[in-house]
């Protein structure tokens, strides 16, 4: 049997193969952020297709700070009804369910919230300063606060019936943003030596800990570097790594990269060792060593294809999980395939539209995959061939409108 196909138990929970959908943004919600029909229908296409596990999209924890238009966002029971019926499609095919709870801190485009908060008020590089605005730094009320609203929107997620959640503290978002001495330069406990960088993620941690139940998954995405000069270091990315797990974090999915180095989606491939390249996923070097400073289970996402590299990853100990994501927009059945021994087929590629500042905006790739997403959900077949471009301009269309609108409700709000 392939080790791919073969089951692994995380505390009382059953993970049926070694496959684990990473976190897609799927911006199928409504204007309020509730999941709904769409969500049902895409989960329960991947439930079907045999994954062992699903992570949601990253879910916000708080409606002021939505990083797309179209997120989920959890921060009270309102949806709870919703909730259950997406945790209940997942068991009834045995796919284990983390929802992915995420702050977008400085990562919000302009114009979507009334204000961007973060550790610093640190501005982006001239070329994503189009896009997002400089945040306000915030104050350490406000920071007890979104700690809170982590747990608060964890238990909400466990009453649910969700087997777990993971926390995004990787590709730039609020928790990633506390860590890296460049985003982070507060004079606070919050900032400054490492140990007051991760304090953030430790305390969001202890607290969803505190309202959630023993056999609650808690798991975190962490970056394994964020490919920027003075980002922080690879021995503070080794102690956030083992401060978490001496916590008792159940899951570590590694990642790399942020908004302005977008190592995850393998931009930043050229980089790597030659032996990471051979070995087709971006980070496993990263996790050969990091598997030597932890004991908690692991989980690599990012360039995985083919049956034989991700078998050889297990097979090494260097993780105990595959991460797919982008292929699993266009394969829905891709597990099932998997485990009978066939490669991915859909040749993952950069989304373009041939419009040069358009691709610069990192727009599209959450876009064109949200149709696909779209699609599968509706019950039709995905397109690799779908354009670009055309995506695009349905995009514009609609969301010149939305965000026309939503800036006239929210100074109506003010
Ligand atoms: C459309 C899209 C949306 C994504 N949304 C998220 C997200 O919400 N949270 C997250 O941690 N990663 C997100 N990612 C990154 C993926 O989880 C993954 O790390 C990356 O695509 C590399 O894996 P792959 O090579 O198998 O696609 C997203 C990627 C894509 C393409």
């Amino acid at each position: 049997m392939l080790h791919l196909a073969q089951a692994r138990q995380i505390k009382n929970i059953t993970f049926k193969n070694r496959i684990i959908k990473g976190a897609m943004s799927e911006a199928l919600a409504n204007r309020e952020g509730q999941p709904n029909e769409l969500h049902f229908g895409l989960y329960d296409a991947w439930a079907k297709g045999g994954l062992g596990c699903a992570i949601s999209g990253n879910v916000m924890v708080d409606f002021r700070a939505k990083n797309e238009p179209g997120v989920v966002v959890v921060e009270t029971e309102r949806d709870l009804a919703q909730l259950t019926q997406w945790a209940n499609l997942g068991k009834a095919q045995g796919m284990v369910q983390l929802i992915q709870l995420s702050h977008p801190g400085r990562q919000c485009p302009k114009g979507l919230n009334k204000e961007t908060v973060a550790p610093s008020a640190v501005p982006f590089s001239p070329m994503l300063a189009t896009t997002f605005g400089t945040p306000r730094e915030l104050t350490e009320a406000e920071i007890l606060d979104i700690i809170q609203r982590f747990a608060e929107s964890a238990r909400i997620c466990e009453k649910a019936g969700f087997e777990g959640v993971q926390l995004h503290g990787a590709h730039g978002y609020l928790i990633s943003q506390f860590l890296s001495p460049l985003t982070n330069k507060r004079q606070d406990q919050w900032g400054g030596s490492i140990e007051n960088r991760m304090r953030f993620l430790l305390e969001i941690y202890r607290a969803v800990r505190a309202k959630t139940t023993e056999n609650f998954i808690v798991a975190v995405k962490l970056n394994s570097a964020d490919f920027q000069r003075g980002g922080i270091t690879e021995d503070e990315v080794v102690s956030v790594f083992q401060a978490i797990d001496a916590e008792g974090i159940d899951l570590i999915e590694i990642s790399g990269g942020t908004y302005e180095a977008p190592a995850m989606a393998g931009v930043k491939a050229d980089k790597r060792k030659p032996s990471s390249i051979a070995r087709e996923a971006y980070f496993l070097d990263f996790a050969d060593n990091i598997r030597k400073q932890v004991g908690c289970h692991l989980m690599v996402t990012g360039g995985f294809r083919t049956v034989q590299g991700m078998n050889a990853a297990l097979d090494s100990g260097a993780c105990d999980f595959i991460g797919l994501a982008r292929p699993l927009a266009v394969e829905v059945d891709l597990t099932d395939r998997l485990i009978a021994g066939q490669d991915v087929r859909y040749a993952v590629k950069p989304i373009k539209t041939g419009i040069p500042f358009v691709d610069k905006m990192a727009i599209m790739e959450i876009i064109w995959y949200a149709a696909q997403f779209k699609a599968i959900a509706q019950g039709k077949q995905p397109n690799p061939k779908l354009s670009p471009l055309k995506i695009f301009l349905g995009y514009a269309k609609s969301n010149v409108k939305a965000m026309l609108q939503g800036r006239l409700n929210s100074r109506k709000q003010a």
